[in-house]
């Protein structure tokens, strides 16, 4: 197959959707496809090709393999470089060649890409794409209105409190009990995401998110175990147990090799509450009417209670990502896993 892998863009996860695509492109071309690692925003030079002949000639040009770096990236630096050259976000050829493509495997992470913008331009183009669609992925993006759908649905979800930018004020956090989480309403990778134990923490931490994003989700905090389970062409896989060395699951203890224990079965989860969180994870994926493939991420409390947070349309895809794990965990290797997507995605064609 002819695929475009699609990635980079302007988000605060420009980095690991880089480390994602290059890795992804990689496994297709081992597993003898013909595929072109395409950021967004970069302006492609096909060398006097066709868009066509561009993707087929991938095996001569040298495949570029990113590592995600310690500290996210300065987007709002290079929005304003991407813009000021007049051509909107996209770059040069990178549209020709998901025309040409047989389908563009979605390597995006966060903002444009994840909140379903580029699906609809893509959809718009008759592009075909991998994962969620535009209207799945725009309300997985939103914290707020994934709490509305998981409510609608009796899927348990922390208590929690939207504040918009118009109403706030120096008083808002009196209002707020401690320990809690602030959350950016449209986030990713933990960007955005402060759990304040300390009430002195929570004016800072607000104004912090305020210039991330207009609207807060606050939530109550849960004192718990964290676990992810992704779910693939309608079933829940095994779940991993995510247990952060220090602090939070921050950008940190996400990308920084080491910093975080991962084990995929989840040892701490019996058989009955492993697949009580599959289901849940199903019903979540269901619910948020995502597609193909998503990683619905989970908190359990003493008791018991397993709280979902949220689900992940685009989750990180390199071979020791987690939903990567989780597939590994039922015998499904890496470059089989991303095949696999492929071809459960193009169902969604027929
Ligand atoms: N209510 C909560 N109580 C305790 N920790 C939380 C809570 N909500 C989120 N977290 C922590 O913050 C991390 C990121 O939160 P999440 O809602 O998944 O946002 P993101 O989209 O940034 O991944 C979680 O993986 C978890 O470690
Ligand atoms: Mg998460």
């Amino acid at each position: 197959m002819n695929i475009v892998v699609l990635c980079g863009g302007l988000s605060n996860e420009r980095d690991v959707s880089l480390c994602t695509g290059s890795l992804i492109t990689k496994a297709l071309i081992s597993k003898g496809h013909n595929a072109v690692l395409a950021d967004v925003i970069e302006d492609i030079d096909l060398g006097g090709k066709s868009a066509l002949e561009y993707i087929a000639s991938c095996r001569a040009r040298e495949q570029k393999v990113y590592s995600v770096p310690k500290i996210a990236p300065d987007i709002e630096t290079l929005k304003k470089q991407v813009l000021a050259k007049g051509r909107g976000m996209f770059g040069q050829n990178v549209l020709a060649l998901c025309m040409a493509a047989d389908i563009v495997f979605m390597a995006l992470h966060g903002d444009a890409g994840e909140d379903g913008r580029i699906q609809a331009a893509l959809d718009l183009m008759d592009v075909k794409y991998t994962g969620s669609g535009y209207l799945g992925s725009a309300v997985a993006m939103s914290k707020r209105l994934t709490k509305m759908v998981f409510a609608e649905k009796g899927i348990l979800s922390r208590k929690y409190r939207m504040i918009a930018k118009e109403d706030y004020t120096d008083k808002t956090a009196d209002g707020i009990d401690v320990p809690c989480v602030v959350k950016v309403n449209a986030g990713g990778s933990s960007i955005g995401v402060y759990v304040i134990h300390d009430r002195a923490e929570l004016k800072p931490c607000m104004d912090a998110a305020f210039k991330l994003d207009d609207t807060l989700v606050v939530e109550d905090y849960i004192k718990g175990q964290e676990y992810t389970c992704g779910v693939l062409a309608g079933e829940g896989l095994p779940v991993v147990e995510i247990t952060p060395k220090e602090g939070f699951y921050d950008y940190h203890a996400k990308y920084q090799p080491g910093a975080t224990r991962e084990v995929c079965p989840a040892p701490s989860l019996n058989p009955a509450q492993t697949a009580k969180m599959q289901k849940i994870a199903v019903a979540a994926h269901k619910a948020l009417g995502v597609g193909v493939y998503s990683r619905v991420d989970f908190m359990m409390d003493d008791k018991g209670d397993m709280y979902c947070l949220e689900a992940n349309t685009l989750p990180g895809m390199t071979p020791t990502s987690l939903l990567p794990q989780e597939a590994a965990a039922k015998g499904v290797a890496y470059e089989d896993l991303c095949e696999l997507i492929i071809n459960e995605s193009l169902k969604k064609y027929e």
